[in-house]
């Protein structure tokens, strides 16, 4: 009977594998009842599963594992909440007095001291020069961690050497038209030679990318390089780092982008009035250009970004015979040469010292707003009247010697700094009369010992 049942259900399996027209001529020699679909299996097999489940106590097992767990989740921050505010564990309290710990701490509960007591750490890109060491300055003397990034084609070593050896303070030499990486919560994106004559030097370097074509045309290739390059390649750079590691990118653009000004005194929404071809082009639309990629990495990839546009600054440090009008009468007047006054003197330009620019640029930094800013001072003074403040503060018996005037020398410079005042609440502090004096020791001792060039570069 057995070998029946076996032979019968074997027919029956060879039957549902035939092909309908065998299945048909089999049919005709064979009787076989007529074909029914095969149930659906999840018919059978979902009662079974919940058998399975049932037996044995498993889904008692399951639901007090779920129970377990849930119970872990629900009461493990409460706890760490409980041990954050117990003084007895003092590195928590600490941490919870930086912003950027405590926020770490409220969301994810206990984390490693390491993490928690992180300071800022801050990238300035130009630091070795004459802007970026005051600010560096600054930054350290508020507890940041800096690293300066510097190719010392304008900066000097020597204007951080009191840096050296504090443990806070980190110096690389590096070409910003290269990519870097680097860990950072902040960059101050500074690098670029700043000086008509550096910039006249390197065109070239100071704007790059499809732009490099066109620039290419209307600049000598070597001051394309150094500003096209510097100022395209350099921020592109920057911008990538700080898209990368969620690094807020603050960017030095300059008065300059407003060109010759047509309109008096330049409001940040004035879009400027330059020659795209002139010799002073490469700074200006480098600069420009320079803005362009940060609101579009603003735009497109979500970078936070801030833009400071620069007008003339003064200080000590600065690049001694650099072309700048501040930088370039001091000298002359220690030195006992004539003042060299370009056209006629009654152009305008606003004289801002450099501590006012770096409260003003932390200010932009660790603001919310994005800009751009005017930073500058709106005293406003004719080369004349310059060349007469200097002389009562160094030499009174200086004198001027008048020379043709370069081409785009901008008629008349004054920042509008309205916006800065209301958003920022940032204003300059220190007049030229008061600011000079600070500067000339310094420009002193650097001609007295001529150490220039033969210092640490
Ligand atoms: N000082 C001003 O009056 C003024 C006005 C407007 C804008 N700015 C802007 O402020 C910034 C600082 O100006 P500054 O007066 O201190 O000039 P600076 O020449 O003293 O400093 C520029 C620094 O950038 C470094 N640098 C240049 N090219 C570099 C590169 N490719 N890679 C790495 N480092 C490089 C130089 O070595 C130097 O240390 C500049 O971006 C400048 O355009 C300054």
């Amino acid at each position: 009977m057995k070998q029946l049942h076996k032979q019968t259900s074997l027919s029956h399996r060879r039957d549902e594998e035939m092909t309908p027209s065998s299945s048909l001529s089999t049919a005709q020699t064979v009787a076989t009842p007529p074909y029914s679909p095969k149930a659906p299996k999840h018919n059978r097999s979902l009662p079974r599963s919940i058998n399975y489940l049932l037996r044995e106590q498993r889904l008692l097992f399951i639901l007090v594992g779920i129970l377990i767990g849930s119970t872990f989740f629900i009461i493990q921050p409460t706890l760490s909440r409980i041990s954050a505010s117990d003084p007895g564990q003092p590195f928590l309290n600490n941490a919870r007095s930086n912003n950027n710990a405590a926020l770490f701490v409220s969301r994810v509960g206990r984390v490693p001291a390491g993490i928690t007591s992180r300071r800022l750490r801050i990238v300035v890109t130009g630091g070795a020069g004459f802007v970026g060491s005051h600010l560096v300055d600054r930054l350290i003397e508020r507890g940041n961690d800096v690293i300066v990034v510097d190719n010392f084609f304008t900066g000097r070593k020597e204007n951080l050497k009191h840096l050296f050896g504090n443990p806070r303070f980190e110096m690389i030499r590096h070409d910003v038209v290269e990519p870097i990486l680097l860990e950072v919560d902040q960059i101050y994106h500074l690098a670029c030679p700043a000086s008509p004559v550096h910039y006249k030097y390197n065109p070239v370097k100071t704007i790059i990318s499809f732009f490099l074509l066109f620039l290419y045309l209307h600049c000598t290739a070597l001051h394309f390089y150094l500003y096209i390059y510097t100022n395209v390649m350099g921020t592109l750079n920057m911008l990538g780092l700080a898209k990368r590691i969620g690094a807020r990118f603050l960017l030095t653009s300059t008065s300059e982008v407003y060109g010759d000004p047509l309109e008096h005194p330049q409001k940040e929404t004035y879009w400027g009035n330059v020659n795209p071809i002139g010799e002073r082009s490469c700074y200006d639309e480098g600069k420009r250009t320079a803005e362009t990629l940060t609101m579009d990495y603003h735009r497109g990839a979500g970078v936070e970004v801030r833009i400071a546009r620069i007008f003339n600054t003064y200080g000590p440090r600065m690049c001694l015979d650099d072309g700048r009008v501040v930088s370039n009468f001091v000298a002359q007047a220690i030195r006992k040469q004539p003042l060299t006054v370009y056209g006629d003197g009654k152009q305008t330009r606003s004289f801002q010292y450099v501590s006012d620019l770096v409260n003003g640029l932390m200010a932009l930094m660790d603001g919310e707003h994005i800009g751009p800013f005017n930073l500058g001072n709106p005293g406003e003074f004719t080369m004349l009247e310059l060349a007469q403040v200097v002389k009562e503060t160094i030499d009174s018996s200086a004198t001027i010697a008048y020379k043709p005037n370069t081409a785009d020398d901008p008629h008349m410079r004054k920042p509008d700094i309205s916006k800065a005042k209301e958003l920022l609440n940032w204003e300059p502090k220190i007049s030229l009369r008061e600011g000079l004096p600070l500067m000339v020791s310094d420009f002193r001792n650097r001609i007295l010992n001529e150490d220039e060039g033969k210092g640490m570069k």
